[in-house]
């Protein structure tokens, strides 16, 4: 096995290929000129199972894992697989307005055209796998996630939407602690409406989990409502740090801390999820 990384995992591929005990692959990167891109892997990958790693949310990140999947297929890879740990444009996975096109299909057909197989970490919405001619596999992290907050005790675990409970569920399972969801509507991209069951907080440490944190729109609201509720601390995770627009400042001022997984690195990724995504290569 071999882990070629793509520029936007450097880190996590290498946690991956030290529990692998994996080669990390080097790549070589630059634009021509006119700006193209251009990918050579380097290490010698023939005969040998490949597996890319790389994230879908920029499209130019999108461009670099189809050509470095591709340059391990030209280069004799017994088996390429593409590992994608933030699976993004997985949000659009059907037609919600007539003349939308479906863009998580897209990603999911085009990685296929170039990998034998496609993992990723907790996407969107499962219904993506679906799209997909080659096996395709999700892979869940709730026990690093539970792991990295059992050192510092948690109450209660909260998602901000229905749709996160079964999430919200299993980092209370592992944190033996309750849990529930908040009743989140969706206005617009950029605004929310929320309504807190009759719960009570009051003095609890409060671990809010979502999968995604991208505007912080749905995050911040949360965190503000169970502060208003007197939780005494509100910690917030998620599995996906996007931080659009830099909008870590203001979930930062509601919450005691962020940390969210490394399939996004940057200086908030505090959990590191190789242990599962290296049990599924
Ligand atoms: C929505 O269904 C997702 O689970 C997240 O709650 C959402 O993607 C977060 O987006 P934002 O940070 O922009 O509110």
């Amino acid at each position: 096995k071999i882990v070629v990384p793509c520029s936007s995992s450097p880190s996590l591929a290498r946690s991956v290929s030290d529990v692998l005990g994996a080669q990390v692959a080097e790549v070589e990167r630059k634009r021509f000129p006119d700006g193209e891109m251009y990918v050579r892997v380097l290490s010698d990958v023939a005969g040998r199972e490949a597996f890319v790693l790389g994230n879908t949310n920029r499209d130019d990140a999108y461009l670099e894992l189809l050509l470095t999947l591709d340059a391990c297929r030209e280069n004799g890879a017994s088996r390429v697989i593409a590992v994608v740990p933030y699976f993004g444009y997985a949000r659009q996975h059907m037609v919600y307005k007539r003349g939308e096109a479906v863009s998580s299909k897209v990603m999911t057909l085009t990685i296929g055209e170039f990998a034998d197989r496609i993992i990723t970490v907790e996407i969107h919405d499962e219904m993506t796998l679906k799209y997909s001619k080659r096996p395709f596999m999700n892979v869940s992290v709730y026990e690093s996630m539970s792991a990295y907050y059992s050192r510092k005790g948690v109450d209660l675990v909260v998602s901000p939407d229905d749709g996160g409970l079964h999430r919200a569920e299993m980092l209370a399972k592992g944190l033996e602690c309750d849990f529930f969801a908040i009743n989140k509507k969706r206005i617009d991209s950029r605004t929310v409406s929320m309504e807190v069951p009759n719960v009570d907080v009051k003095g609890k440490r409060v671990l809010l989990v979502d999968d995604i944190i991208s505007t912080g729109g749905t995050i911040a609201k949360a965190a503000s409502l169970l502060r208003d509720m007197g939780a005494s601390s509100v910690y917030v995770t998620a599995v996906h740090g996007v931080f659009a627009n830099n909008s870590v400042s203001k979930i930062q001022e509601v919450v005691d801390e962020v940390a969210v997984t490394n399939t996004i690195e940057g200086i908030f990724s505090k959990i590191d999820i190789a242990p599962e995504l290296a049990s599924a290569m």
